[in-house]
């Protein structure tokens, strides 16, 4: 089922922005071809790949071109894209581009503005690559479950002045929950997963397959974008016998640094690019572990090196990577917003309001709702949910404004918190200010924590605000943010 290779007819090419389809229109109207064709095609359908080993069976996964993770888009700052997407699924599906600050009818939600690709639809999305860094695309449409089943992939856009490293390597992190004949297990959006930390599976994949070794060399210097695809995984990586130095969050530059107790921690959607110098000898192996849960610390993969030193000593040049051109939040003029998070298992919250309705919190979870930002479960068009819902904003920005959104986690288990369209730095965690008031779009907010993020409101239209822990989105935690 390849419609990729499938030469898409000029007749069939649709206008930019994929909403007016160019058959029957006079030339005259028509953009040039030139700049109507599609830079990248995606084709998201069933496709079969094999993620642990020979002695396994294939898994059936929904993937972006039958692959996992979906083709590597790499690009250029600066640049166009226009990715023609065709569903070959049997339901609906959108592409969010997460991080990357596109235009709002671009953003691939649901309804919010355009509708959801049909399936054997074609819908091309079009924007530029405005900051470089390590992005991301993800169906937003029932994503516990889209995601889940294999859709993602990495979105590489390049500084116009890279750091120089001797390797640029990316690392698309997924878990699975696969069954012994390792086909995905269909328990998607279980009572338990909803309401406690999400769909945590048993089987972690790097760049979609189990892997034992990364081989290395002595000596080299590799560029390492982290990528976590889970649905709810949070890493917690320590690279044994090595310093990884962190020199990008979520994309954006960040004064190159050790990572704190040397733990990379990776919430899901979240993207750390690492600088890590191959500094053990020839013939060494050391191992690179998760102890996140630490219940649950297992091997990621090892690195292996080969018999070759590729240098002496470590490269000396600079780590630090050029800024994106992210408007700087004047905190003097700031509006401020508190947002609170509850709800889940051992919480206290009593309920929260469900479609208009006051819900108490057992009827919550026989209804598949968990969660509350502000007191209100959101179900509705950010997950593609009950068509007919609107979601209203929590609070509304002039365009321009500073906001500086205060978070208060009232429960017992972790969120990252994702804003779309915009990039925020992150202020403070429980009152004290942050170290490197890091850019972020997504923050990991830990059982209790307070966090205070801002950002200026620039890009206007309704923006999704949601835990990026997908069973929690789908169960309630999501909300919108309107700049007009
Ligand atoms: Cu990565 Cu609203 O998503
Ligand atoms: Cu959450």
């Amino acid at each position: 089922l390849n419609l990729l290779a499938r030469p898409i007819g000029r007749r069939r090419l649709l206008l930019a922005g994929g909403a007016v389809a160019a058959v029957g229109l006079a030339p005259a109207i028509l953009r040039p071809v030139q700049a109507a064709e599609p830079t990248h095609r995606l084709a998201p359908g069933p496709g079969r790949v094999r993620l642990v080993g020979d002695e396994y069976p294939e898994t059936t996964v929904w993937a972006y071109d039958g692959r996992v993770p979906g083709p590597k888009i790499r690009v250029r700052q600066g640049d166009r894209l226009r990715i023609a997407v065709t569903n070959a699924l049997a339901e609906e599906t959108t592409v969010h581009w997460h991080g990357v600050r596109v235009p709002n009818a671009m953003d691939g939600v649901p309804h919010m503005p355009q509708p959801p690709i049909a399936s054997g639809e074609t819908f091309t999305y079009e924007f530029d690559a405005v900051d470089a860094g390590t992005f991301w695309y993800h169906p937003h449409m029932r994503s516990h479950e889209q995601v889940g089943r294999g859709l993602y992939g990495a979105l590489i856009v390049e500084e116009q002045k890279p750091i120089q490293v001797d390797r640029d390597v990316t690392w698309v992190l997924g878990d699975w929950r696969l069954k012994q004949d390792a086909s995905i297990s269909n328990d998607f959006g279980n009572p338990m997963d909803l309401s406690h930390n999400g769909r945590v599976g048993n089987t972690v994949t790097i760049n979609g397959q189990v892997l034992e070794n990364f081989p290395v060399r002595a000596g080299e210097r590799v560029r390492l974008r982290l990528i976590n695809a889970a649905n709810a995984r949070i890493f917690g990586l320590r690279f044994q016998g090595h310093r990884p130095m962190i020199v990008a969050i979520d994309g954006h530059p960040v004064e190159p640094h050790e990572p704190e107790g040397g733990h990379v921690v990776l919430a899901p959607a979240m993207r750390i690019d690492l600088v890590l110098d191959m500094t053990g000898n020839p013939g060494d192996r050391t191992t690179i572990v998760d102890d996140f849960y630490r219940d649950l610390a297992y091997r990621l993969v090892d690195l292996s090196y080969g018999q070759e030193r590729l240098r002496e000593q470590p490269l000396d040049t600079p780590l630090t990577l050029p800024a994106n051109p992210v408007p700087e939040p004047d905190l003097s003029g700031a509006v401020r917003q508190e947002v609170t998070l509850g709800g889940g298992m051992m919480g206290t919250m009593a309920g929260a309001i469900v479609d208009g309705q006051m819900m108490d919190m057992r009827t919550m979870v026989r209804h598949g709702m968990a969660w509350a930002i502000n007191g209100v479960a959101a179900i509705g068009h950010g997950e593609g949910h009950n068509g007919g819902h609107v979601m209203d904003p929590i609070f509304t920005l002039q365009r321009g404004q500073t906001c500086v959104i205060a978070m208060a986690n009232e429960t017992a288990w972790h969120h990252p918190m994702h804003l779309h369209g915009h990039t925020f730095r992150v202020l403070s965690r429980n009152g004290r200010s942050t170290q490197f008031r890091e850019w972020q779009d997504t923050v990991l907010l830990a059982p209790r924590e307070r966090v205070e993020i801002a950002f200026v409101a620039d890009n206007p239209g309704d923006w999704m605000f949601h835990c990026h822990i997908l069973e929690h989105q789908a169960a309630g935690m999501m909300s919108t943010i309107r700049v007009v």
